[in-house]
């Protein structure tokens, strides 16, 4: 989760958010560049008092300051789509979550294990342990396991919710009489948090999300202990 100065991105907790990560950076770089440079330029002029009274034309600077900036945006550009596309790749999952959103809460379903199902409300702060995150924390938390190729299904029941978590660069909009599907993969045991990012109604800020990332076999358990219940 975010902590106190961290104006960054999160640390990410899937391949899929490293490589966001890397593109960030790599557009950010370009950005910097393309500044410097016209900052540069643009100081410079205030200070140049070079006159010629015969130029009206250069063919050749205006080549090439068309053709350099398309290309520059082309590098921008080719990994931008590669990342859409392997965002949208779906690979063999072997856990499916169904997430609900609701005014103002979300409820789960684990459609592959006996049809669990539950409310995950946030705590209020009146309610909060001393270990507890304000506005973030929740009563039931998405337990998943890490290390595996988890398909999330997302929809609404009332207005567009938005089934956000920034560690895992997961973002899909829950929308009524629509089920929207993507999938990510933990790499790492830990607590995700997340908050719905569709502005949805008055307690749009208090719905947030946390997902519990476990090994494998104390997932199993988790699961069978639910089952029977
Ligand atoms: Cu649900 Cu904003």
């Amino acid at each position: 989760m975010s902590t106190w100065a961290n104006l960054g991105l999160q640390d990410s907790a899937s391949p899929l958010m490293e490589q966001l990560i890397f593109f960030h950076d790599h557009a950010l770089l370009i950005l910097v560049m393309i500044t410097i440079l016209v900052g540069y330029l643009m100081f410079m002029l205030f200070f140049n008092s070079y006159i010629n009274r015969f130029l009206l034309h250069g063919q050749l600077i205006e080549m090439i300051w068309t053709i350099l900036p398309a290309i520059i945006l082309l590098f921008i550009a080719l990994p931008s789509l590669r990342l859409l596309y392997l965002l949208d790749e779906i690979n063999e999952p072997s856990v499916t979550l169904k997430s609900i959103g609701h005014q103002w809460y979300w409820s789960y379903e684990y459609s592959d294990f006996n049809n669990i199902e539950f409310d995950s409300y946030m705590i209020p702060t009146n309610e909060l342990s001393n270990d507890g995150f304000r506005l973030l924390d929740v009563d039931n938390r998405v337990v998943l396991p890490m290390n595996s190729q988890i398909r999330i299904l997302v929809t609404a029941a009332d207005v567009i919710h938005s089934w956000t978590i920034p560690a895992l660069g997961v973002k899909v909009d829950g929308t009524p009489g629509r089920l929207n599907q993507t999938n990510f993969f933990i790499n790492r045991p830990g607590l995700f948090y997340g908050q719905c990012s569709e502005i949805c109604g008055a307690n749009h800020s208090f719905m947030p999300i946390v997902i519990e990332s476990v090994p494998v076999n104390y997932f199993i358990k988790w699961i069978t202990n639910n089952m029977n219940s």
